[in-house]
């Protein structure tokens, strides 16, 4: 066989899928076929030991190999360039294992902290196939970014998918709280308490925490419309000394540990 038609045979799957595809115009094609030929060729297999670690390998190079023919890519950008034409085209099988792929890609993006790049994969990914997975995914990557909106999007997505997805229930809880929205955030917590799931003692301290902060809110709202000057801490105390029988302990804090008890 010529190094030609060991080429086309070892990628026929991919050369029939950018034909499908409709990438394959010319200035396509050219470049599929250099960024094949730069790969290194692999070499003669030697021990047993080391030709388990070359099959590694080799598998980790397919599954690369496979991100930049499986599905078109923008030659410019780098980035998979999948439109719902192309997607329409596609069978089930192929929608699934694009999906997967993308999906893949996805991971080692945020892996590398590269969150934009990991949001246009889960994108894409989401664009060939329906995932509550993907959408949790991008939520991660939203929830790095500080996008708390686009957080609660898509982990209610998620979740509308799959109503007791625990991970989406936290991270929304935590967008929720970050954006002030406390009954929001006690909701999932609850949720989540209920399904038993995560960690209940860190479910209890944030919903305990989100429960402080919403109440002192309210403490504020409600007393914002009390006049601003109130007596002195010193004034205050004098007052109230003024009724205490000398003999009472007057040590605070007993006393709201005491209150916290009950
Ligand atoms: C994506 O989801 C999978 C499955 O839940 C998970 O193993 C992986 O860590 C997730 N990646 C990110 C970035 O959230």
């Amino acid at each position: 066989m010529s190094d030609f038609s060991r080429f086309v045979s070892q990628h026929k799957a991919a050369l029939i899928v950018s034909a499908v595809v409709g990438v394959t115009t010319v200035a396509g094609t050219v470049y599929y076929l250099n960024q094949q030929k730069q790969l290194p060729p692999s070499p003669p297999p030697s021990s047993k030991k080391s030709k388990n670690k070359r099959k590694k390998q080799n598998k980790k190079k397919k599954a690369s190999e496979a991100k930049t023919t499986l599905y078109p890519v923008d030659p410019q950008t780098g980035l998979p360039k999948i439109t719902d034409e192309i997607v329409n085209t596609l069978s089930d099988e192929e929608k699934s294992s694009w999906a997967l792929s993308l999906k893949e890609s996805g991971n080692e993006y945020f892996k590398k902290k590269d969150f934009e790049t990991a949001i246009a994969y889960y994108t894409n990914a989401l664009q060939c196939r329906i995932d509550p997975v993907f959408y949790a995914n991008r939520s991660a990557c939203y929830a790095a970014l500080d996008k708390d909106d686009k957080v609660v999007e898509d982990t209610t997505e998620a979740l509308k998918i799959n109503p007791s997805y625990n991970k989406c229930l936290l991270r929304r809880a935590h967008a929720y709280e970050n954006m002030e929205k406390y009954p929001d955030a006690m909701f999932d917590l609850t949720a989540l308490t209920i399904h038993g799931g995560m960690n209940d003692h860190s479910n209890e301290v944030m919903l305990e925490r989100v429960l402080k902060k919403h109440s002192l809110r309210i403490d504020q709202e409600e007393y914002s419309n009390l006049p601003k000057e109130l007596p002195s801490a010193s004034s205050l105390s004098s007052f109230f000394g003024a009724f205490a029988p000398p003999d009472i302990d007057l040590d605070e804090s007993k006393h709201s540990r005491s209150l916290r008890r009950s």
